[in-house]
């Protein structure tokens, strides 16, 4: 079993499983994707279920996923899960995209069947469901911020909140101007939301945030080692609840300075353990696959 396969490898079923007892039938495809821990938290559902396949980590340079999902069907894979760039390709190469996907613009998971390829994004719901979970709360019961709205995981999570009923946003990125757009997109879809935008200098920036119970990081700030709080000091007061959608390191500076003032915090650790067990739900429906997916997630370095 290779930690990383490429397209080459899709070359048949001779090639692709060489060596291993079980046939690949899902994917997780990315570039770069040796990284990916989709395949540790799956493969533990699918040996619990005793289900016959394996999933594999599938390196897509960008530009060939369709041409990537055309040789997984040729060999009669179950579908895939899409990462880091492929999210907006995967949905122009799907026959069908669900509903949520399509308002949110990118798919992180497909399933091959009679009906062609069908897109789902389960990245939204798996955030909603973390929030709810981790913090015991309704997610539209909240005003929230999302800081880094202007990346693609902060667009996409700024979209599930106004879908789940949030009735007041405040969006805030580094370039403001980034986020005009996204905020005109969201005020069309439901314009009696409250949607604020500000950059990151904004002197209103800490009366904004006081007024939010809900702190969500999407920037890549907190990645590195030497990064520093992604947002003032003044904006962060003990009532917030503060989740980071970084899950390495576990505790970014935002979160270390959260825990500090006495704030509740969570993870993006829960996001991806949910996003994951929702998109094997699309492929087994039925299935529970979140606690052994829990259990294989936690026992990693
Ligand atoms: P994508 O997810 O689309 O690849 P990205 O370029 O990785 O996006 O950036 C993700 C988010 O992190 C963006 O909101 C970005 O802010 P800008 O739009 O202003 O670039 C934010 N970000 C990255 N580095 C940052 C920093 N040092 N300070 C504040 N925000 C930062």
């Amino acid at each position: 079993m290779k930690e990383v396969y490429t397209l080459d490898d899709l070359a048949s079923r001779d090639i692709l499983d060489a060596g291993c007892e079980k046939p690949a039938r899902l994917a997780v495809i990315g570039w770069p994707i040796a990284h990916s821990a989709s395949p540790r938290m799956h493969q533990a559902a699918l040996d619990a279920y005793g289900i016959d396949c394996r999933y594999i980590r599938l390196e897509v340079p960008a530009g060939h996923v369709a041409d990537a999902f055309a040789r997984m069907r040729a060999l009669d894979f179950i579908g895939t899960n899409v990462t880091v760039p492929h999210k907006f390709d995967a949905m122009a190469a799907c026959d069908v995209i669900d509903p949520l996907a399509a308002s949110l613009g990118a798919v992180n998971t497909v399933k091959f069947d009679a009906n062609g390829l069908t897109g789902f994004n389960t990245d939204g719901p798996g955030f909603v469901a973390a929030v709810e979970h981790d913090f015991s709360v309704r997610l539209a019961d909240l005003n929230v911020l999302i800081v880094g709205a202007g990346g693609g995981a902060g667009q996409a999570i700024a979209t599930q909140c106004l879908m789940s009923g949030v009735r007041h946003l405040v969006l805030v990125n580094r370039s403001v101007e980034k986020i005009v757009a996204l905020q005109s997109k969201l005020q069309a879809i439901n314009g009696e939301v409250r949607i604020e935008i500000v950059g990151l200098d904004d002197p209103r920036l800490v009366e904004l945030s006081q007024q939010c119970e809900l702190i969500v990081n999407t920037s890549s700030v907190g990645l590195n080692p030497a990064d520093t709080c992604v947002l003032p000091t003044s904006c962060m007061m003990s009532h917030h609840l503060v989740y980071d959608t970084i899950y390495k390191p576990a505790v970014t500076p935002l979160t270390a300075l959260a825990k500090s003032i006495g704030c509740r915090t969570s993870n993006g650790f829960s996001m991806l353990l949910r996003q994951g067990a929702l998109s094997f739900q699309h492929w087994f429906p039925g299935t529970e696959p979140l606690p052994m997916m829990e259990v294989a997630l936690s026992g990693q370095s």
